[in-house]
Order: structure tokens, then C-alpha cells, then sequence
């Protein structure tokens, strides 16, 4: 098949990769002239595990192409992947679609014969009915149908998400696109990786509905973990303990500095707005965006705490400032909150991070940078994992311990047992264990 990607993102680029890999051929296309330079040389602008060589071996095979003029790869496309951003507009908290309308447009003014035009970007409910229309108004005589098919990829393990996924959604009543989806998705039908067909606006909500849920989820069990705290308990052992009932299900149960990302809190936020624009509100949604943005407040007084009320004149040393690891993304990252409230208190920050920091530099003003873990720990008065990077989850101790001004450590990922850092020596505060 032929498929055409507009939007080399993070979703353009990995789907468009996976793709080809799959065995069909893909052109990807862009309007930043920069951006396709340097995919056309190989590089890849963003960090994500495994995705230079797919890319790499998949141009070389001549299944993978690159460029910014649409006009040849929309023309012969069988389907057409809008995969552009979808900013929360500023204000509102509503995506914004602008990108998504322009891609439209375009792909109406070049597509030929039978086209399936697919949103694979997030799009609130309604957007398929919308681009539908721009695409009749530009060519009323065009022969295409419009498909949603969202993405539920993970930062940090997309490849992997794309390859081996849950399920593949697809929104559409159109029996000719259904079967352009299947023979996309063919190579999937190897693992019976199920397929959901539904109504495209069903289609559209299931990916909102999906990232509510596990926002909420997250957000429930840092809120146990307060109550944990607060009553002498262990939030592991009640994740363990309700997660094995397969009802719940052990996964997104890890209490942390709250969820950041590009997707959680853009995707709550606009779940938010159309619910209260349909007269629907959904309260829970509401209740996990409040509490998850208060919950990055709470984690900086918790370094406060640990530093015994003042962090005025001290040094926190913080390891992992991206909003999770294997990923070079700071977006919504819990650090970018909590950096500034020390700051605020009047700590000095060092920071080190193995792929975070060139974007953390933009975001975070008067850190002083670290080369490594070690060299971030010199002498400060405490060192606070942010975030799990392997490389954090087994570092020498005692050499940690000797390079600290005072041996204070704050785990807000839990990857350390507390009696064995008791046992070192440590004051060491994590999130919801006793
Ligand atoms: C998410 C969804 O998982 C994916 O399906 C969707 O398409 C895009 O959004 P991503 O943002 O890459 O993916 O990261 P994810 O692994 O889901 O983590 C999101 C945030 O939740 C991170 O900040 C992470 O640290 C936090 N998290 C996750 C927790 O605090 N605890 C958990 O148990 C899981």
C-alpha cells in the first residue's frame, strides 16, 4: 500500500517508520524545510529508543521516503495520515485544530481517486465530521472517506506500542476504508492483535476516554499515597495488593510527582472541554486535572520538608528533570514546577538529566548543569530523584553518601527501599511508604 504521512512528529515519524517497516511504502511529508534536511541525512529530531535504525534501514530498503512537497506522495496515495500537533489552544484548555484544517485542505486540493484520509492525531469528538466537510467543499467531487484511527503510543516505547499493540482503533462506516485499514494493519493479524471498528465519533472518543482513565488512575494512586503517608501505610503494597485483581489491573499504579507529558495533560484538558461544551461535565476528569497540578506544589514543600523547613542558601542536587525516562521530552514535566518552587525558597539547583537537558536549558532559568549523576551530587545539601532513569536506579551509595554535604535523599519515584537507605545512613523521603 501507499501511504502518506503529513507531520513528521513524534506520531508522524514513528507511525510513518513502522509502517514501512510493516512492508508498505511511505513518504513522509513536512512543511519545515529544516526538519526534512536532516531526516533526509539520517538524523532523527527526536529521542526515541530504536527509531534511527528503523528509519535508517527502512530509506535504505526504498520503502521510506521523505519530503516537503505533498503533491506527488498525496496524488498517489491509497491513504493519507493527518498527523500534525494539536496545541492546547491557549486559554480554553480546547486543542487547537488549525494545522489539523489546513492538512485538509491540502490533501483535497492534491488527492486522485480513491483516498482514505485517517486522523491519527488526538482530535476532540467531531473533527472527522469537520475535515469531511472542508475536503467536500474544496472538491465535491472527490471519491474519500475519513477515518479515525488513533494513536496510543508511548514515549520512550512507541516502536514497540506501534508493533505490539493492545488493540488498533478504527472510526469509520465506510466498508471500502475499513478494508484499506486491515490491509494496512495486516502484519498485526500475526499476534491477533485485536481490531475495534466502530462510528468514527465513537473512534475519536475512545482516545480521550482512554488517556482520562489512565490520568485518573494515576492520580488515584498518588492520592492513596498521601493517605498512606498520613495513616502509616505502603502505596506499593496497596497497588500490589488491589492491582492483582485483574479488574484493576497492576498497570498505572505507580505513585510519583504526578503525570506530565504531551498527551495527559492536554488530552484531560480538552476531555474537559468538550464535556462541559456537551453539557456533560465529567467530574472525575475535573477532580484529576485540579489534583494533579497541585500535587507538583506538594512535592517541592515535600523537598522543603526533608531539608528540614528551609531550602534558603542550600543546594538540591535533582536527577531526571523529563516527565518520565527514555525520552528527551520536557513537556509538563513535574521538574518544571517543582525546579522553580526551590528556586522561589531560595535553593540553589543542579541538575543532571542523560537526554533531557539541551530542552531543559529553555525552560529552566539559573540551573547550574551536571555532566552526571555524581558530579550533580557534589556537595549539596540534597539530591531528589525526579525521574526513573535506569541509570539512577542503581547508583553507588556510599559514594553518593560521601559526596553529600548532608545525607538527605528524596525518591518521589520510589526506586529505593527505604530500610536498606535507612541502613546507610540516609534521611530518605519517598512518596507513600512509611
Ligand atoms: C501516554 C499514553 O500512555 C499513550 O497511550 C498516549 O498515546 C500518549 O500518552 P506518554 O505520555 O508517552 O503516553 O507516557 P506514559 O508512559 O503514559 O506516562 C505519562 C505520565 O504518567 C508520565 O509523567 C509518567 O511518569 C506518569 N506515570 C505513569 C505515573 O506517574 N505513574 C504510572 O504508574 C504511570
Amino acid at each position: 500500500m501507499r501511504v502518506t504521512m503529513i507531520g513528521t512528529g513524534y506520531v508522524g515519524l514513528v507511525s510513518g517508520a513502522c509502517f514501512a517497516d510493516f512492508g508498505h511504502t511511505v513518504t513522509c511529508v513536512d512543511k519545515d524545510e529544516g526538519k526534512i534536511a536532516r531526516l533526509l541525512k539520517g538524523e532523527i529530531p527526536i529521542f526515541e529508543p530504536g527509531l534511527d535504525e528503523l528509519v535508517k534501514d527502512n530509506v535504505e530498503q526504498g520503502r521510506l521516503f521523505f519530503t516537503t512537497d505533498p503533491t506527488a506522495a498525496i496524488r498517489d496515495a491509497d491513504a493519507v495520515f493527518i498527523a500534525v500537533g494539536t496545541p492546547s489552544r491557549r486559554g480554553d484548555g480546547h486543542a487547537d485544530l488549525s494545522y489539523v484544517y489546513a492538512a485538509a485542505e491540502e490533501i483535497a486540493g492534491l488527492m486522485n481517486g480513491y483516498t482514505v484520509v485517517v486522523t491519527k492525531s488526538t482530535v476532540p469528538v467531531g473533527t472527522g465530521d469537520e475535515v469531511e466537510a472542508i475536503i467536500k467543499k474544496v472538491r465535491p467531487d472527490a471519491d474519500f472517506a475519513v477515518v479515525s484511527n488513533p494513536e496510543f503510543l508511548r514515549e520512550g516505547a512507541a516502536i514497540g506500542d506501534f508493533k505490539r499493540p493492545d488493540r488498533v482503533v478504527v472510526g469509520t462506516n465506510d466498508e471500502r476504508a475499513r478494508e484499506v485499514m486491515r490491509q494496512l494493519y495486516r502484519p498485526l493479524s500475526l499476534n491477533e492483535t485485536p481490531m475495534v471498528f466502530t462510528e468514527r465519533r465513537t473512534s475519536e472518543l475512545i482516545k480521550y476516554a482512554g488517556n482520562g482513565f489512565l490520568a485518573m488512575k494515576i492520580t488515584f494512586i498518588n492520592e492513596i499515597a498521601d493517605l498512606c503517608e498520613a495513616v502509616g501505610a505502603n502505596v506499593q503494597e496497596v497497588a500490589k495488593g488491589i492491582g492483582l485483581d485483574n479488574r484493576i489491573g497492576r498497570k498505572f499504579l505507580n505513585a510519583g510527582p504526578g503525570y506530565g507529558g504531551s498527551c495527559f495533560p492536554k488530552d484531560t484538558l480538552a476531555l474537559m472541554k468538550t464535556a462541559r461544551d456537551a453539557n456533560a461535565p465529567i467530574e472525575l476528569i475535573e477532580a484529576t486535572v485540579r489534583v494533579n497540578s497541585a500535587r507538583k506544589q506538594k512535592m517541592a514543600q515535600k523537598i522543603i520538608e526533608a531539608l528540614g523547613g528551609s531550602v534558603a542558601g542550600k543546594t538540591v542536587a535533582v536527577l531526571g528533570l523529563t516527565f518520565k525516562p527514555n525520552t528527551d521530552d520536557m513537556r509538563d514535566a513535574p521538574a518544571l514546577d517543582i525546579v522553580p518552587t526551590l528556586q522561589a525558597e531560595g535553593a540553589k539547583v543542579r541538575a543532571f538529566d542523560p537526554e533531557g537537558m539541551n530542552e531543559a536549558k529553555h525552560m529552566l532559568k539559573d540551573v547550574q548543569f551536571a555532566t552526571g549523576p555524581y558530579d550533580c551530587v557534589q556537595n549539596a545539601d540534597a539530591v531528589v530523584i525526579i525521574t526513573e532513569w535506569d541509570q539512577f536506579r542503581a547508583l553507588d551509595l556510599d559514594r553518593i553518601k560521601d559526596t553529600l554535604k548532608t545525607p538527605v535523599l528524596v525518591d518521589l519515584r520510589n526506586i529505593y527501599r527505604p530500610d536498606e537507605m535507612r541502613a546507610k545512613g540516609f534521611t530518605y523521603v519517598s512518596v507513600g511508604r512509611p
